[in-house]
């Protein structure tokens, strides 16, 4: 399957920069792929008018299946409510046909109001694991704004997902194949104990304090392999990351994942 990954888009701030996101829809509508994830931070101080210019944008893209998750950005006061009225669901759960079989997408709303920081929440999980554990049929993808492992390059981490340690370790459990992430507008990638963990940087704002500049990524996932392309809308492609299909990963590790973390059933 082919995934467009685009993310910090942050309409509202004059480092905006409409150019660029016109361009990367333009690219994704030709790439033709079959999720476009788009992983938070749409706004920049959460304004309605800013998901409205994100939502006008968004609109142009051609793929069926699209799917918007809030970021920190998006969560000032009431941002959810707006958030809802022009995207949908905060939280949602998909299957889609691609090539290798049935991909399950299970995307989070991480955000919470006027925080910077993040956090699923243990309440979420037992939804988490009933929707993923022993999805065979194709990939299993999670979608989260916040960043579950550290970004390098991005100075020294105050704001990443709170519970990442127990979300790691659910993501091993369950056997995710990846996670779309954003937030920290570098793009990188993280391969651990199986799960792909993979940053987009911000696709059109100059909010880049780094050294990579504007990009979002295109994944291309098959029987064989994974492969992630970072691309300047309008400009240059380079490869960020290739991994085999099946996780290269000697470990075993025996102490029982309910020893370390553990929920009810789901009520949901
Ligand atoms: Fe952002
Ligand atoms: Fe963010």
């Amino acid at each position: 399957m082919r995934i467009v990954q685009m993310s910090d888009i942050h309409t509202g701030t004059p480092l905006f920069r409409p150019e660029l996101l016109e361009a990367a829809i333009e690219e994704t509508n030709a790439l033709a792929p079959d999720l476009v994830a788009v992983a938070g931070d749409l706004t920049t101080e959460g304004y309605r008018w800013e998901f409205e210019e994100a939502k006008r944008y968004l609109d142009r893209l051609e793929c069926e299946n699209v799917v918007v998750i809030m970021g920190n950005h998006d969560a000032k006061n009431v941002g959810y409510r707006h958030f809802e009225d022009f995207f949908g669901p905060r939280s949602l759960s998909m299957t889609l046909s691609v090539p290798e079989g049935e991909a399950k997408v299970v995307a989070i709303d991480s955000s919470e109001p006027d925080l910077a920081e993040g956090e699923i929440g243990r309440e979420h999980y037992p939804w988490i694991d009933s929707e993923l554990r022993g999805w065979d049929r194709g990939p299993k993808i999670l979608m989260v704004h916040h960043h579950i492992l550290a970004v390098p390059g991005t100075g020294r981490d105050r704001n990443n997902l709170r519970d990442s340690e127990d979300v790691m370790a659910l993501l091993r459990e369950l056997k995710v194949d990846m996670v779309l992430s954003g937030h920290r507008h570098v793009p990188y990638v993280w391969s651990i104990s199986g799960v792909r963990i993979i940053h987009s940087g911000t696709v059109s704002s100059s909010r880049v304090r780094g050294v990579m500049p504007p990009s979002y990524n295109v994944i291309e996932f098959d029987e064989e392999k994974v492969e992630v392309t970072l691309r300047q809308p309008g400009g240059e492609e380079e490869t960020l990351a290739r991994f085999s299909r099946r996780a290269v990963t000697t470990s075993e590790i025996y102490p029982d994942f309910e020893r370390f973390v553990r929920y009810g059933e789901a009520t949901v």
